[in-house]
């Protein structure tokens, strides 16, 4: 009789480490590995999985999901003993697969910590145990280390032969498909003292064909000095005429290897299969091997063997481990429910591993090729501001030169920090959400700074094949002109940060469609949504730009009167967009605003001026709020839409054929929650508003078996006039998932709006499907999305992450800044309280790492009463609500050391 059932996994310590049983019963776990020397490893509890320094170099073969249980090219070790058994250590013999929940079956517990992964496998009728440690080392060696340590759990002396069997891939992502043969004609496969590397003569990709320089290793030794007796170095040799990798007839027929160091072979599929010296082992004696499988550009990797030695293994894992803990120990919460805490951690280590794997390299994550797109780049940076706020200035600044002076961005973004490529493909595509986001981040970073210098920094722009938003494309433009836009006098044009932020928000304000609302292009958030590039309209992101006007003409006033400003310096070209320092134009009519934007984009090609003008910020901050407001007015007035049922909420959309897409329809109700997310979040939303958007969100989107609310209703056909998502089925990824991102910003705004009960249902809801093992069956953390069946999906490399503690720290803690000045606003529920009636989150401001207790009298957060600081009382005053200590107090503090601040609360 098979047990089945799967066990939860549980944590064991402060540092969030945890453990699983039986983990082997769960489909789909993967673990990632990795360190900022750029190797990128994904492993399961089978040690199947891969490892990549990039698309175009990857050590293992490229897996994606299903693969993790079909295909053996993983990290492969294997026991044959005096008794005829063949054991892997992994757990992939057919016999070992066929008795997973029986009582012969091994019994598999796996361990992991920040970031390392150690399964343990033993079988009593075997008599073996094994341990398998992982991990790749903090700094930059692109490797990954293994420890492979196996016990004589039985009675008596057994005598082992070891073989670890790890095929290398050696090559680019993309021969796995294309010219996978051909390219195994490639290799060049070297034997060593200590392992096998494979040299590849040349790599083809998209590069073309050149010359290979990278070369790919596994070596290994016997922890007690020993050197391996030999190899199998061509993966047919080792598998059998007929066999395969999980059942080896090298191993199986126990065969005599077929190489020794210092040899060398030719045009095969390689593997590092490495045979170890047979050992004796007695009852409870043990034996460790080390691994290391490597990327580098050295012939031998002889610098890899300096872990092929028991104790720098373990120095190394314990410096890693210290690594993480640190980086990590930036942003901490100590609440009532010490699991969430510990879950909350895992959620801080996901902007991390966004930013190493970008969108691709884990296995759910199978397409792209490294790197992230714009709006990531954005998003992630929310993160990086609360957990390493140092440099972010200048990463943010380098951001800007991605921008287009039509408004758009370029979207191949390069390896270095402020590199963008040119288009060489010619794809022409806007996401007309783009725009929006600079603010956001430029927003939190000027609030938790104070430095209103950084809006009037310079910075180039973005030019490339494409202009007018990627309508029209410049025959006349070439490659060698290079990327910047330029001027009459050929110089790169510059302007302020202020500049480029005003040219995103104000091209979109005039690009609008039939229903006066700014175009969809090629889609917004949603990146389903591409399907309605002519007539779409997105109201959704309409809002959001319309409330980060209003937003940015109030921080332009601020900033100018904090330095003593009040003008500023725009190209002469900006004057066209700012219309209201002029004549101004009718904001009702969609044509005025149409000819008034093509004045613009006619007036800034194929070169601008060069000359600038200066303008008062109040001209401009007024220019913005007539803007914003017109906007916001429009929204409110008609796009609220109110159905049979006598349910209200936002239109989100108009399709390609103009169709508005939300409200009544034969199929049954359409609504879609980005709709309501932004114009809550900006603003437009007025508080009855609010109140008539959460009443049909939990109508009609609310559903507890996916842990909160879809992304959309289940509209029942392919919009073909609205985009491919709706080819999904319902229920996953973009087409109604409880799709995180979206979930969190939903909580993010709710919050913002102080509707503090129903943000906190949206993010404990997310972190309960998340800690419920048996329908999420993920490892902690946030996955993108829930699917239909409440399954997380797409492990790790989520946005939602930024923004689930970007919520939990500014808004449930209430924690902020705002322009440099730290405010104390909590909404937690009584139930982040611990039995002392205290919570607390410990983060950076200032630069001081500050704890913040709150303490409560009763039931939920009340408003602050006493603030102090190590015991004593500091200044600190009520501003609108919230509780204010200006900036001076805390860095009048002593910079290197942690403080306490007690905050009261009534
Ligand atoms: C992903 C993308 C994000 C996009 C979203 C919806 O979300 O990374 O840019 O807006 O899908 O299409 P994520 O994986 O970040 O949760």
């Amino acid at each position: 009789m098979k047990d089945k059932t799967p066990t939860a996994w549980k944590f064991v310590n402060a540092d969030a480490e945890f453990t699983v049983r039986n983990p082997e019963r769960t489909s789909y776990l993967y673990f990632p590995l990795t360190n900022d020397g750029g190797l990128k490893s994904s492993v399961t509890p089978e040690l199947q999985g891969d490892a990549k320094v990039d698309q175009n170099r990857f050590l293992l073969t490229p897996v994606s999901v299903e693969d993790l249980h079909h295909s053996s090219y993983g990290r492969n070790f294997w026991l044959h003993d005096d008794c005829g058994n063949t054991w892997s250590v992994n757990g992939r013999s057919p016999a070992q697969r066929q008795a997973v929940g029986t009582d012969s079956g091994d019994v598999v517990t796996l361990d992991a910590g920040f970031l390392w992964h150690r399964v343990n496998r033993e079988n009593k009728s075997i008599g073996f145990r094994a341990e398998v440690t992982s991990f790749v080392p903090a700094g930059c060696s692109p490797v990954e280390l293994m420890k492979v340590r196996i016990i004589n759990i039985g009675d008596s002396s057994r005598r082992v032969i070891p073989t670890a069997a790890i095929p290398i891939f050696g090559r680019s992502a993309d021969n796995l498909r294309d010219h996978r043969h051909v390219t195994s004609l490639l290799h060049r496969i070297y034997t060593t003292q200590r392992g096998i590397v494979v040299r590849p003569t040349l790599s083809f990709d998209e590069r073309g064909h050149r010359l290979n320089k990278t070369s790919y290793g596994v070596c290994g030794a016997d922890a007690d000095g020993s050197l391996p007796v030999g190899y199998f170095p061509i993966l047919h040799d080792f598998t059998g005429e007929g066999g395969c990798l999980d059942w080896p007839a090298a191993v199986v027929e126990n065969l005599p290897v077929t190489a020794v160091a210092d040899r060398y072979f030719e045009g095969y599929e390689a593997v590092g299969a490495i045979r170890f010296a047979e050992k004796v082992l007695a009852p409870g004696e043990t034996a460790e091997y080390l691994l290391v499988l490597g990327v580098g550009e050295s012939e031998y990797h002889r610098e890899d063997w300096e872990y092929l030695d028991s104790a720098a293994f373990d120095e190394s894992f314990t410096n890693t481990k210290k690594h993480w803990r640190e980086k990590l120990g930036t942003l901490n919460i100590s609440t009532g429910n010490v699991d969430f805490d510990r879950w909350f951690k895992w959620v801080t280590l996901q902007p991390v591993l966004r930013r190493i794997y970008g969108c691709s390299f884990l296995p759910y994550h199978d397409y792209g090729r490294g790197g992230r797109g714009w709006r990531d780049l954005w998003q992630d940076c929310l993160a990086l501001l609360l957990m390493e706020p140092d440099g972010v200035g200048e990463l943010l600044l380098s951001n800007f030169a991605g921008v287009r002076m039509d408004g758009s961005n370029a979207t191949i973004i390069g390896e270095k920090s402020g590199e963008f490529l040119a288009d060489r493909n010619c794809i022409a595509r806007v996401w007309m959400d783009h725009g929006s986001w600079p603010w956001l981040t430029t927003r939190l970073y000027i609030d938790q700074t104070g430095d209103c210098e950084f809006l009037f920094k310079d910075q180039v722009y973005f030019r490339d094949c494409h202009i007018k938003r990627c309508r029209e494309k410049d025959e006349r433009w070439d490659l060698t002109q290079g990327v910047r836009h330029r001027t009459k006098s050929d110089k790169a044009y510059q302007g302020t940060v202020v500049e480029h932020l005003l040219i995103q928000h104000l091209t979109a304000f005039y690009n609008v469609g039939k229903h006066n609302n700014i175009l969809l292009e090629g889609a917004d958030w949603n990146d389903g949504l591409d399907m309605a590039r002519d007539q779409g309209e997105s109201v959704t992101f309409s809002a959001m730009y319309g409330g980060n006007l209003l937003e940015i003409a109030d921080i332009l006033e601020i900033a100018g009167e904090r330095i003593g400003k009040t003008t500023i310096e725009l190209g002469q070209e900006l004057a066209i967009l700012l219309d209201t320092t002029g004549s101004g134009i009718n904001y009702e009519s969609v044509t005025a605003k149409r000819e008034l934007l093509n004045t613009y984009m006619n007036s800034i090609l194929p070169v601008v001026s060069g000359r600038k003008v200066e303008v008062t910020i109040a001209e401009v901050a007024a220019d913005l709020r007539r803007k914003g407001e017109w906007v916001l007015a429009h929204i409110r007035k008609k796009e609220w839409i109110r159905n049979s049922e006598g349910f209200s909420w936002f239109n989100g959309y108009y399709d390609d054929g103009g169709n508005r897409l939300e409200g009544d329809h034969q199929n049954g109700v359409r609504m879609t929650l980005p709709g309501q997310v932004f114009t809550l979040l900006s603003g437009t939303a007025t508080d009855e508003q609010v109140s008539g958007v959460v009443d049909s969100v939990n109508r009609y989107l609310w559903d507890d078996a996916v842990g909160g609310c879809r992304l959309n209703t289940d509209f029942g056909e392919v919009l073909m006039d609205m985009g491919r998502c709706y080819g999904f089925a319902f229920g996953h990824k973009e087409n109604g998932a409880m799709f995180c991102h979206m979930a969190v910003m939903y909580a993010y705004a709710l919050f913002a709006r102080k509707r503090t009960e129903e943000g906190w249902k949206v993010l404990s809801g997310i972190h309960r499907q998340s800690m419920d093992f048996e329908k999420s069956r993920i490892f902690p953390g946030i996955p993108e999305y829930f699917d239909a069946r409440g399954r997380g999906m797409y492990s790790y490399l989520t946005g939602s992450a930024s923004w689930y503690l970007l919520t939990m720290r500014n808004q449930v803690f209430g924690v902020r800044g705002c322009v440099g000045d730290l405010v104390l606003d909590p909404q937690m529920p009584a139930e982040l309280f611990d039995e002392a009636g205290e919570a607390c989150v410990e983060t950076c401001f200032a630069d001081r790492q500050l704890r913040i207790i709150y303490c409560r009298k009763s039931g939920d957060a009340g408003k602050v009463s006493r603030v102090s600081v190590s015991g004593k009382d500091v200044d600190w005053e009520m501003a609108e609500g919230e509780a204010v200590i200006v900036r001076s107090v805390l860095e009048s503090l002593q910079a290197d050391a942690v403080h306490e601040i007690r905050v009261e609360l009534n």
